[in-house]
């Protein structure tokens, strides 16, 4: 991490938990401080209550998904408007298990990027390569074609608006972690790639998350690289003591 760019933790909170236990973790979250940046992504349903609890706290919330239209007749799909409406700032796009369980490509991805930016919600774009790409030695290839295509919509790119992550699909939900050294190697290309699209000083400013089985454990070796700005969290987010150690992991290495 660079003291430059302020550190942003992620919890993605996935289909889990029911309105009850939405509140509840919401409400453990509700007086969190730290120096990162904290947003949470609660299911769709959850979204209206978990935006009350957290209305006057310091953390954000965002969408799991955004549709790329403005409005109209698009059943079960919920317009960038609707969550800015409804209190998010965020949202994700893009990530593995929507591209590989709904087949979302890099150019649907692109138009909810396009459209969710046009309309005032920040993007949290996730990439990552498969355990087979990165076997077969493609890893960098992927991820550096999924980040173009899906920015194609995007002539500037402003890093307060625009957050990546890269997840190893083969990380998440596995306990398996990418060491910290493939994950820098990784998120140096992505910056790289950034500043060739665009300039340096956005790519200086945007903030590049690591996620796949973050926990506690391993928060700080991660986050201590360079190029490592934050942590999406899946699993390790549905608990607030997990999710704020996670965070106090890049409040440490910050203040050092
Ligand atoms: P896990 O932390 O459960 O591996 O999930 C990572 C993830 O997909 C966050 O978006």
């Amino acid at each position: 991490m660079d003291t430059q760019r302020r550190p942003l933790i992620g919890g993605n909170w996935k289909m889990h938990g029911d309105g009850d236990e939405a509140i509840s973790l919401a409400n453990s979250l509700a007086d969190a401080r730290s120096v990162a940046e904290l947003v949470v992504f609660p299911p769709f349903v959850h979204l209206g209550v978990v935006t009350d609890v957290l209305a006057d706290s310091e953390v954000m919330v965002g969408a799991q998904d955004v549709s790329p239209h403005e409005s109209g007749a698009h059943t079960g799909q919920t317009s960038a408007r609707m969550l800015l409406d409804c209190g998010c700032t965020w949202t994700l796009v893009g990530h593995s298990e929507r591209r590989h369980e709904l087949g979302e490509n890099d150019s649907l991805c692109a138009a909810k990027v396009t459209r969710a930016l046009q309309e005032g919600l920040n993007v949290m774009l996730c990439v990552g390569e498969t355990l087979e790409e990165r076997e077969a030695g493609n890893a960098h290839q992927v991820v550096q074609d999924q980040l173009l295509e899906s920015l194609k919509g995007c002539s500037s790119l402003d890093p307060g608006r625009l957050a990546l992550a890269y997840e190893p699909v083969w990380a998440i939900g596995t306990g398996l972690t990418a060491t910290p050294e493939d994950a820098q190697d990784m998120h140096q290309a992505l910056r790289k790639t950034l500043s060739g699209r665009y300039d340096a000083s956005s790519a200086t400013g945007c903030r590049i998350l690591y996620g796949g089985s973050v926990k506690p454990a391993n928060a700080a070796a991660l986050l201590t690289c360079p190029d490592i700005d934050g942590a999406l969290v899946g699993g390790a987010s549905l608990s607030a003591d997990s999710f704020l150690a996670i965070a106090s992991a890049a409040e440490s290495w910050t203040s050092s």
